[in-house]
């Protein structure tokens, strides 16, 4: 007998072929998905469960799930999901890393192009035919060519940016609590900076830092005063790293220049002030929403789950 899998949301049909050869499937096709309350009903009388980074999947879950073995979160993030109550059970989680990567750091690229060179405000005047012709001083924005990136979190996705930043001639300084060898440092031609001096010396400042307890709201108020005014923040790794309040405030009162955000403190939710404001860029997490992105992270997440339904170990076990 296929052992029974829950599908939380809507998969590439690709990855839900491949799991419905494998496991007696439910779920998979919706958009929207399961509501927590459906999810832990559901989940009942599953071994495996799909899911993606939206479903909090903690405790009250999964002490609803006696047979549950496996949850693959079709994420690199893992965040949503309760580590410490999963191992105590001995459920596997695994993640989906390394095949987004250049994907996000295309994505990081432009965002940092598009905030700086106002390239949606631009798009938007132009689409309202308010454009009468070349101006001096029409959207100007702000070069990146020979200024300072600041990366905060040099992982795979932070390496990949900082490797873009060679061809705008940048200088690179990153800040992450793991510091680099010498020759690492030398190889992603990155120096390393405490995140004080990082923030007040940087024009740009990117964040690639996976959300754990110590990165909640590591961009507090008080870090945030450490920013140039004329420089730029952009965040596409998880909204609750940065006090989203406090960014609102910043940009408001033109203490920062521009933010460029894919992602949220309270996801789907965006603070208000940030929708009313010129000086900053808003996308909907599309990070890695390429169409072979998301198939390569889909079937990774589908084979996790397999795998560890038939007894394997996982291919990327998190915990
Ligand atoms: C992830 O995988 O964690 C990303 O946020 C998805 O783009």
């Amino acid at each position: 007998m296929k052992p029974k899998v829950l599908i939380t949301r809507r998969l590439l049909p690709e990855a839900l072929a491949y799991l419905k050869e494998n496991a007696a499937v439910e779920g998979g096709t919706a958009a929207r998905g399961l509501t927590r309350e459906k999810v832990k009903e559901k989940i009942k009388d599953k071994e495996g469960l799909l899911c993606l980074l939206v479903d909090k999947i903690d405790r009250a879950i999964m002490d609803n799930a006696p047979r549950l073995k496996i949850i693959a979160n079709c994420a690199v993030g893992f965040d949503n999901v309760d580590l410490d109550h999963a191992r105590k059970k001995g459920i596997l989680v695994t993640n989906t890393p390394g095949v987004l990567t250049e994907t996000t750091a295309d994505l990081t690229w432009a965002l940092i192009l598009a905030t700086a060179r106002k390239i949606p405000q631009s798009d938007r005047f132009t689409k309202a035919k308010r454009f009468k012709g070349w101006e001096l001083d029409l959207f100007l924005g702000k070069e990146v060519g020979g200024k300072r990136l600041g990366i905060i979190g040099l992982g795979r996705i932070g390496r990949a940016v900082a490797l873009r930043a060679q061809a705008f001639r940048m200088e690179v300084a990153y800040f992450d609590p793991h510091r680099l060898s010498p020759e690492e440092e030398e190889r992603h031609k990155a120096a390393y900076l405490p995140l004080d001096d990082l923030l007040a010396s940087s024009d740009i400042v990117s964040i690639h830092a996976s959300l754990n307890p110590g990165t909640i709201h590591l961009l507090s108020a008080e870090k945030l005063r450490l920013m140039k005014r004329e420089a730029i923040l952009v965040n596409v790794a998880r909204g609750p790293i940065v006090d989203e309040e406090a960014l609102a405030e910043a940009l408001a009162k033109r203490e920062l220049w521009g933010a460029g955000l894919d992602v949220y403190e309270k996801e789907p939710e965006i603070h208000p002030k940030l929708l009313g404001l010129d000086n900053v860029v808003l996308l909907p997490h599309i990070g890695s929403a390429t169409y072979e992105t998301r198939l390569r992270m889909a079937m990774m997440a589908a084979r996790n789950l397999i795998q560890g339904l038939a007894g394997e170990r996982p291919d990327n076990l998190v915990s």
